[in-house]
């Protein structure tokens, strides 16, 4: 199944319909305690942090999210190449990305605008200037085919979801770190391929997705300097959103398989070198990473594709029928994602220096 089977993106009231969708597959708007925010120190720390203040202040990106004169000629070539199908995938593809970017975006300006807390403030604004030039980026290439998403309805209309700071921390920590290795997954791949390059906006990849690393290093630095949240049974906390986070990105990234065949490249295949580069990345902050060449783990993933599809499938049936479909589809994930969880899991030593660079 892909993507044009269930929602075609057509016009700009569905591209933005789709933004404001609030499921377990699509990205979220977040709120958080505030105030705890503000209590959070980085002192054991400080050296690196003000290390990594200066990089952001140096702001290396800061012409880099503009169109080059190539961009315009090379889209026009492009665009006859697409199938309908490919076309709504990379049309899905913007606005799920454009929507997790634009969440960064909102949650870190809140946290800014609710704090006083210097050196939160500081990174929560340098992450917003980022993450803001991120949607704005997406949103062009939305804008071509008319299908530009109202960011300030979006921001007022969709739902946000309350998680703790500590959550907040590990959620974030992870998207930041998997965006990074999806987009260089990407742009390395092209860069082998150019013949693949079937959208201009995947040259921009590279430097877009340091930006990602850095503020991930943020986060990290956060959690080394608060090292009670790194152990106990926080640990069996992070255990649950490494794995929230890596089984949403298989499913929906298996929704997706002709954007990926388009750049030459295998959704499993993609989705575990993203897995891998993300398993390395995060022995800088967690005792733990998942073990993502257990059997069972590929197995079990792969059963949460296909109950995926079948709940999918059951929301096209109407009535009593069709409801207790998604409810029996509901509990067999459920059931799924338990198994997953207990799954063994590999205990890895903490890196004595957190900060890593992006080399992949
Ligand atoms: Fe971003
Ligand atoms: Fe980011």
């Amino acid at each position: 199944m892909n993507v044009a089977a269930e929602s075609i993106i057509d016009t700009a009231v569905d591209a933005n319909e789709k933004a404001l969708q609030s499921n377990l597959l699509s990205p979220r708007f977040y709120t958080t305690d505030f105030d705890a925010v503000n209590r959070i120190s980085v002192e054991s720390w400080r050296s690196q942090w003000d290390e990594m203040m200066k990089e952001y202040e140096g702001d290396n990106n800061h012409d880099h999210f503009q169109r080059d004169a190539a961009f315009a000629g090379e889209l026009e070539a492009a665009i006859p190449t697409w199938s309908p199908e490919l076309r709504q995938e990379l049309l899905d593809f913007f606005v799920s990305s454009l929507t997790s970017e634009f969440s960064g975006c909102i949650l870190y300006n809140e946290i800014r605008k609710n704090i006083d807390n210097p050196d939160l403030k500081q990174l929560m604004t340098y992450m917003a200037r980022d993450e803001s030039r991120h949607a704005g980026f997406i949103n062009m290439s939305l804008k071509d085919f008319n299908l530009g998403i109202d960011l300030g309805n979006l921001k007022r209309t969709k739902a946000y979801t309350y998680f703790a700071p500590k959550h907040i921390m590990y959620a974030t920590y992870l998207s930041e770190k998997i965006g990074y290795a999806r987009y260089i997954t990407i742009y390395r791949q092209l860069e082998r391929h150019p013949e693949r390059r079937f959208h201009p906006i995947f040259r921009w990849f590279e430097r877009w997705c340091n930006d990602e690393f850095r503020h991930g290093e943020s986060f990290a630095l956060i959690m080394r300097a608060n090292p009670g949240l790194l152990s106990g049974l926080n640990v069996w906390q992070i255990r649950f959103f490494l794995l929230a986070v890596y089984a949403t990105m298989y499913v929906r990234d298996h929704r997706r398989p002709l954007l990926h065949e388009a750049m030459g490249l295998d959704s499993t295949a993609y989705d575990m070198e993203v897995f891998r580069i993300t398993n390395i990345i995060t022995q800088q902050v967690f005792p733990i990473a998942l073990d993502i060449d257990h059997p069972a783990f590929m197995k079990h993933l792969e059963k949460l594709v296909v109950i995926a599809q079948a709940y999918e499938a059951a929301k096209a049936t109407k009535g009593l029928w069709g409801r207790l479909q998604q409810a029996w589809h509901g509990a067999r994930a459920v059931g799924v994602f338990g198994r997953l969880y207990f799954l063994p899991v590999k205990s890895q030593a903490l890196l004595d220096n957190p900060r890593l660079r992006p080399t992949w």
